[in-house]
């Protein structure tokens, strides 16, 4: 009988233009890069992997409008045309009035936690992301995670797994002060919790709250435009407004923002923060100066800066995040055709295993998610990246490994760079490992870095 149309299909608002081969390796090959690599997939060399969803982080392919936009960038050191350029376009779309640009998102990280925190005080936020909190805490900070519950349960359905639970906040003002808090530390989505996103109801209603309470908020809006799309998509009232309507009212009530361009951007470096914030901004220009370069540079290139400009412009594009974050469904969903064991509601950059449930028989000393990055890697060249116990690092006060709940392997996307076949591919090799996966054996860690272990250290088969 002929087959009936269901739902009709999207596809990607651009067509391809210049290719980049990539290498096809054996198994035998990737047996031997992996164990020279500490079973670590951040130490693999690229062009011995076949599909890179390490990250999207950097990865992306600009558009023929981004690169013709290179070739303008003005290279002065001082007032660069290109620093206005983007200066113009995050006060239109982001809506601060001031910017400072820095080389990459931690950067503006470095800079914002320098500023704003003093030994003692304690930062609160929607769980953590790695660099965000390592330099809050090399500030002096204490983090402590105020998302709500659901964010740590794989397989809770909640809409909008990013939101912030207002009462672990409000019990923390009460214990340490409200002026101990310099800022709430706000992202959407929410990169650990499996890309899940804030809604605008939970911003406003923690905005209530911190206005009350003379607490300011901060907003990691590293991928605000995917936060704006499930808002689109998922909440009332927001289903005719446009992803540049969403994305300036949802950053309304905070102070500023830092952002790590390499993410919604489209390019390959960049970061920047903005405030509307005139001393913090006077501030930041001065430590710009110190760390990154001079403030109209702030460690990147000119025609880095006309990049980002343009990649402000394209990341708005409804069709654009669409087929963005469709792709990333397209290869969830597919992978629960298999019965394999994901976070859901599928996130907007990644898809995450459960390693935990993936892995049953491991312990999670054993670096269940480390494991299976490496074994995936093994099967098909696909490389992910471990999201667990070697990521959440040591508590800083007993030393001890932090244990989180979640305990993921991320396959994330570079944006405009994969095809549909590249999904296939990687989800038929996890499928295959499913299947096997009793013979899984785990690891040992044998090299442990001081800071952001996950980067560096190194393992060994049980
Ligand atoms: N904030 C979030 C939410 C991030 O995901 C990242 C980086 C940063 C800040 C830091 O930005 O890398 O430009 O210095 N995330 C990358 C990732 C590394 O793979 O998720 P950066």
């Amino acid at each position: 009988m002929a087959k009936k149309i269901v739902k009709r299909s999207w596809a990607e608002p651009f067509k391809i233009k210049v290719v980049e081969p990539i290498k096809m390796t054996t198994r035998a090959f990737r047996e031997k890069a992996i164990k020279e690599a500490g079973y670590n997939t951040f130490l693999l060399r690229s062009e011995d992997v076949y599909i890179d969803l390490l990250t999207d982080s950097g990865t992306n392919a600009m558009s023929d409008n981004q690169w013709a936009g290179m070739m303008i960038g003005d290279e002065a050191y001082a007032g660069s045309r290109s620093f206005y350029t983007l200066w113009d376009k995050v006060k239109k779309y982001y809506g601060m009035p001031y910017f400072v640009p820095t080389h990459q998102g931690r950067a503006a990280e470095h800079l914002v936690s320098k500023i704003l925190i003093k030994p003692g005080d304690y930062i609160a936020g929607n769980m953590y992301f790695t660099t965000t909190r390592l330099h809050q805490e090399l500030a002096g900070a204490t983090f402590v995670d105020i998302i709500i519950d659901e964010a740590h349960d794989p397989q809770n359905h909640h809409q909008f797994k990013g939101n912030i639970d207002i009462n672990k906040l409000d019990k923390l003002v009460k214990e340490v002060g409200a002026k101990k808090i310099p800022y709430i530390s706000v992202a959407g989505p929410v990169n650990m919790a499996g890309g899940q996103p804030i809604s605008m109801k939970n911003i406003s209603e923690l905005s209530a709250y911190c206005r009350k309470a003379g607490i300011k908020m901060w907003f990691d809006a590293t991928r605000a435009v995917e936060n704006a799309y499930f808002v689109k998509e998922r909440e009332a009232g927001y289903a005719d407004k446009t992803i540049a309507e969403i994305l300036k009212e949802m950053l309304v009530p905070f102070d500023g923002i830092w952002v790590s361009a390499k993410k919604d951007l489209m390019v390959n470096i960049g970061g920047f923060l903005a405030t509307r914030n005139k001393k913090v901004f006077d501030e930041a220009k001065n430590l710009c100066v110190v760390y990154e370069g001079l403030h109209t540079y702030g460690g990147l290139a000119g025609r880095d800066m006309e990049a980002m400009a343009r990649g402000i412009e394209e990341m708005v594009e409804y069709d654009t995040i669409k087929a963005r974050i469709g792709q990333v469904e397209y290869c969830g969903l597919k992978l629960m055709q298999y019965g394999i064991p994901i976070v859901e509601p599928i996130g907007g950059h990644a898809v995450f295993l459960d390693a935990k449930k993936f892995l049953p028989h491991l312990k999670q000393i054993q670096f269940p998610a480390q494991t299976l990055s490496a074994e995936i890697y093994v099967d098909s060249g696909v490389r992910g990246m471990e999201r667990g116990i070697v990521s959440a690092g040591r508590n800083i006060k007993t030393g001890d490994h932090n244990y989180p709940k979640l305990e993921l392997v991320r396959l994330t996307f570079p944006r405009r760079v994969y095809t549909q076949a590249h999904i296939d591919v990687t989800v038929e090799s996890i499928a295959q490992l499913y299947e096997d996966r009793k013979k899984i054996r785990g690891l040992k860690m044998v090299y442990e870095p001081k800071y952001l272990r996950f980067f560096q250290g190194r393992f060994e088969k049980l």
